[in-house]
């Protein structure tokens, strides 16, 4: 799927280099690193970078840690940008257009977790204000992009005053600092999931912690049409790390049959926001809806990589007329 966004980006921006770099499980298995220096280097070095899904163990094993969450940490990937909006013909609804600005390098992710006894396991929350300021930074930078009317707190301050009320206090803080003090709402944890379930047209920005933000990013993509069509950025200062959100589905693995347009759209996060290329994003983007629309009524999960690449180079090279 890397390759099918690849050649995507490459038809749009002509003199884009490439290299390509090792990371996950298959890696840790023949390196013993789930993502090695030289990776790391790498991205350095390019300053953008696709992810593929990668596989990882479902047991404990000693010295290994997801490549996604190590790639965040290392290289400072502190917001995970994750929008949902509908799309022609396939989407459950006409109307969304959201996105989520998810926490990215702290909360229930501290990765600090301890058995106190036998029976009691604990984990740690890390909340601190330059993580949260940091975010709401970003938020309003995003919210000028878009336009945005809304932008909503998500946290569960009732229940964790310290943290969560850090969380909000600061957020609120910049946000205010940066004239949107008359556009921000906020909603405890449970009632926005019940809301982007009931009425996820009304949402706009969201801002969360890291573990609110994976789950929530997860329900409200079924109103884009599910995994296969959400993407992210996890971003950072002059950095970036586009992720389609799904992992690696091994169980079509070697059947041709794969859908590459959430690795796609993540590319088209690059270019409007790590790039700042917006005319270019909102090509690519129609490109994609243009395939979607073609699709429509199929299930994608049956359609070859190669079809749907063709499709997309295609409506890339000679858009259709409306
Ligand atoms: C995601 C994924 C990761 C996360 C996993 C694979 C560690 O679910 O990008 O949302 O929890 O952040
Ligand atoms: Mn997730």
């Amino acid at each position: 799927m890397v390759p099918v966004a690849v050649r995507a980006l490459q038809v749009l921006l002509p003199d884009l280099q490439v290299e390509s770099a090792e990371a996950g499980w298959g890696c840790f298995q023949r390196c013993g690193q789930s993502v090695p220096d030289l990776t790391l280097q790498r991205m350095r070095a390019c300053g953008a970078g696709l992810f593929g899904a990668v596989s990882s163990p479902s047991h404990p094993v000693t010295g290994y840690r997801s490549a996604i969450l190590t790639l965040r940490q290392t290289l400072g990937l502190n917001v995970n940008l994750r929008p949902v909006r509908s799309w022609s013909g396939v989407s459950p609804r006409d109307d969304v257009d959201l996105l989520i600005l998810r926490e990215n390098s702290e909360g229930l992710y501290s990765g600090r977790e301890q058995m106190l006894s036998a029976g009691h396991a604990m984990a740690e929350r890390h909340i601190t204000a330059a993580a949260s300021e940091a975010l709401a930074q970003r938020a309003v930078e995003v919210a000028k992009l878009r336009g945005a009317k809304r932008l909503t707190l998500v946290h569960k301050a009732n229940v964790l005053p310290l943290t969560c009320g850090l969380f909000r206090d600061r957020c609120r803080a910049v946000l205010n600092a940066a004239g949107l003090a008359d556009r921000v709402d906020e909603r405890l944890v449970d009632v926005a999931a019940l809301q982007l379930v009931a009425e996820p047209q009304h949402f706009d920005l969201l801002l969360t912690t890291n573990l609110f933000g994976d789950i929530l990013s997860d329900l409200a993509c079924h109103w884009s049409g599910g995994l296969g069509l959400a993407p992210s950025l996890n971003w950072g200062q002059g950095i970036a790390l586009a992720e389609p959100v799904h992992g690696s589905a091994p169980d079509i693995a070697g059947t041709g049959r794969a859908n590459p347009l959430a690795a796609v759209l993540s590319a088209a996060l690059l270019l409007r926001y790590h790039w700042a290329l917006p005319t270019l994003a909102d090509r690519l983007e129609a490109a994609v809806d243009q395939v979607l629309s073609r699709h429509a009524g199929e299930d994608l999960g049956t359609a070859t990589l190669i079809q749907l690449e063709q499709s997309l180079l295609q409506q890339l090279n000679h858009p259709l007329p409306d």
